[in-house]
């Protein structure tokens, strides 16, 4: 693989869009976005960080900044004619952010095309990677924007139930993905009648049903069986405290093949550190204020293998 603090990005797709989402409130998503797109901009990369958090948009405090005056509500009510306009700088070189969690609450109810134009329109932006902190739970549009952006990372704390709210949002996001390819004819009847003999035929995972919609109707089961291949989430285990739970990542990882029929990447661990704390009340990034601490160490390591396995697109 190329080094990436040499790579000519003019060659590459730009820019790549990453979602950061699931779990509790309060489990690292913010700060771990906000510290991913730091190190992406220390590495010369043109990062936008944007705050899709309905609950606590707080993206800019773990960055070391007051709340942006531009949303992307000015944006979409026309007040600004250019995305390029709300986007604020940070004091970070290289990174941006942009305000977006009050637009999605004016939507309401946004549909899928709505969050589909938006990621469009980020995708026009001229920089090199887009971070979206999506927030917590597994409601549509935290589902939706993990499957639209071209990657979606999930954040998980060792502890039973947030492992348990992780396979649930796995399994959730899948069968959503799924489910944009019963739009295709004949694929929701295949399926149907695959779940109408459900218990018969031994469907208890996705990838069961995909076997068995092959056997129903092979054109039907090819289309969910593509789908299916391109979703491929990745994994971060945060807040470490004892040794044996930096396994628990590559355990998810095989449940999740083993049972589901998913590939997930599991990026790597962070352990609970307390100069996250510290920093937070200094009002400045962990990156910033704490560079060799074990979390930034943690973060530059998930940075490096965010592009393993992504050969083709650097053109490598
Ligand atoms: N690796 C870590 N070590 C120590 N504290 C952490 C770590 N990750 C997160 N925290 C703490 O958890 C709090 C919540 O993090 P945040 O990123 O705001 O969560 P979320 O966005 O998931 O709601 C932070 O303010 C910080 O105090
Ligand atoms: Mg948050």
């Amino acid at each position: 693989m190329r080094d990436l603090n040499h790579l000519d990005v003019n060659t590459l797709t730009r820019p790549r869009i990453w979602a950061i989402g699931g779990g509790k409130g309060g489990v690292g998503k913010s700060v771990i976005t906000a510290n991913m797109a730091i190190r992406l901009a220390q590495m010369g990369k043109r990062c936008v960080a944007m705050d899709v958090d309905l609950g606590g948009a707080n993206l800019h405090t773990v960055i070391g900044m007051p709340s942006p005056d531009y949303t992307l509500t000015d944006f979409i009510r026309k007040k600004v004619d250019n995305l390029r306009d709300v986007m604020t700088p940070t004091p970070v070189p290289n990174l941006w952010i942009i305000s977006g969690s009050k637009a999605l609450m004016d939507m309401a109810n946004p549909k899928y095309t709505q969050k589909e134009k938006m990621i469009r329109h980020l995708s026009l932006l001229d920089v090199d990677h887009v971070l979206l902190d999506l927030g917590s739970g597994s409601g549509f549009n935290i589902l939706d924007f993990f499957l639209i952006a071209q990657e979606g990372i999930l954040v998980i704390l060792p502890e039973p139930t947030s492992v348990e709210n992780a396979y649930h949002f796995i399994k959730a996001a899948f069968y959503r993905k799924l489910k944009r390819a019963t739009k295709k004819s004949g694929v929701a009847e295949a399926v149907d009648r695959a779940m109408e003999e459900k218990v018969a035929r031994g469907i208890q995972s996705p990838r069961t049903l995909i076997r068995n919609v092959l056997e129903i109707n092979p054109e039907a089961g090819l289309a969910l069986q593509k789908e299916a291949s391109r979703f491929r989430p990745s994994i971060i285990v945060n807040q470490i405290r004892r040794l044996d739970e930096r396994d628990l990542g590559k355990d998810i990882s095989i449940a999740c093949h083993d049972y589901f029929g998913i590939d997930v990447k599991f990026l790597g661990s962070i352990d609970e550190d307390d100069c996250v704390r510290q920093a937070i009340k200094l009002k400045k990034p962990v990156m910033d204020a704490f560079p060799g601490c074990p979390f930034s160490q943690s973060i530059q390591s998930i940075v490096n293998n965010l592009f393993i396995g992504q050969e083709a697109w650097f053109g490598t």
